[in-house]
């Protein structure tokens, strides 16, 4: 059965998202380096278009996390590819496709935290605030939405559709 696309986001209103988070960016940092942390997989494409619109002093490296679930019950979450980097008094910025529950990337941030960076920043292409479950709030957001399951520009439904140049809600989805 395939499934039901409708779009979102179109190339263009992603483009001017971006633009409006890297000049937020360079306004917070100015010349300062920033190390940009693209959170695989679902933010590699968003993160290539980032940095090349921040342009200022930054370096990129990468991480992958898997969260657990049981049930309804959240569970640990753990680093499957650790970042290569050691960010000890750097300016960290956590680039992430998506905040939902918010577990996962408050379980990163508290990670990435014991290495002391000297400032650790939020940038998040989607925020779905009404589905928090724990309270955490993204630094920089592209786009805010209500609720549905987004594929396209690197987010995937079951290794799906990452190679879409536009942001797609599925229809019928949870
Ligand atoms: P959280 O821990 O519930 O905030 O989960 C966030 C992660 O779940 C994101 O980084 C995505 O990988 C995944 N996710 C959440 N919503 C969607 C969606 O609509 N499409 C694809 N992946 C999603
Ligand atoms: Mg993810």
């Amino acid at each position: 059965m395939s499934d039901n696309l409708k779009i979102l986001f179109a190339q263009d209103d992603i483009d001017q998202a971006i633009l409006r988070l890297a000049g937020s960016i360079r306004r917070d940092f100015g010349q300062e380096e920033i190390v940009f942390v693209c959170v695989l997989k679902g933010s590699f494409v968003f993160t290539a278009d980032l940095i090349r619109e921040v342009a200022t002093p930054s370096v990129v490296d990468f991480i992958r996390i898997s969260s657990y679930r049981n049930g309804m019950i959240h569970g640990n979450v753990a680093i499957t590819k650790d970042l290569e980097m050691d960010i000890e008094g750097k300016n960290v910025i956590i680039v992430e496709d998506i905040i939902d529950s918010g577990i996962t990337l408050t379980s990163l941030r508290d990670m990435l935290l014991t290495r002391k960076p000297k400032a650790l920043k939020i940038c998040a292409l989607i925020d779905k605030k009404a589905r928090r479950e724990v309270q955490i709030e993204g630094d920089y957001i592209g786009f805010s939405i209500e609720d549905g399951f987004v594929v396209g520009y690197g987010i995937d439904y079951a290794e799906k559709y990452r190679n879409l140049r536009d942001i797609f809600v599925i229809e019928g989805a949870k």
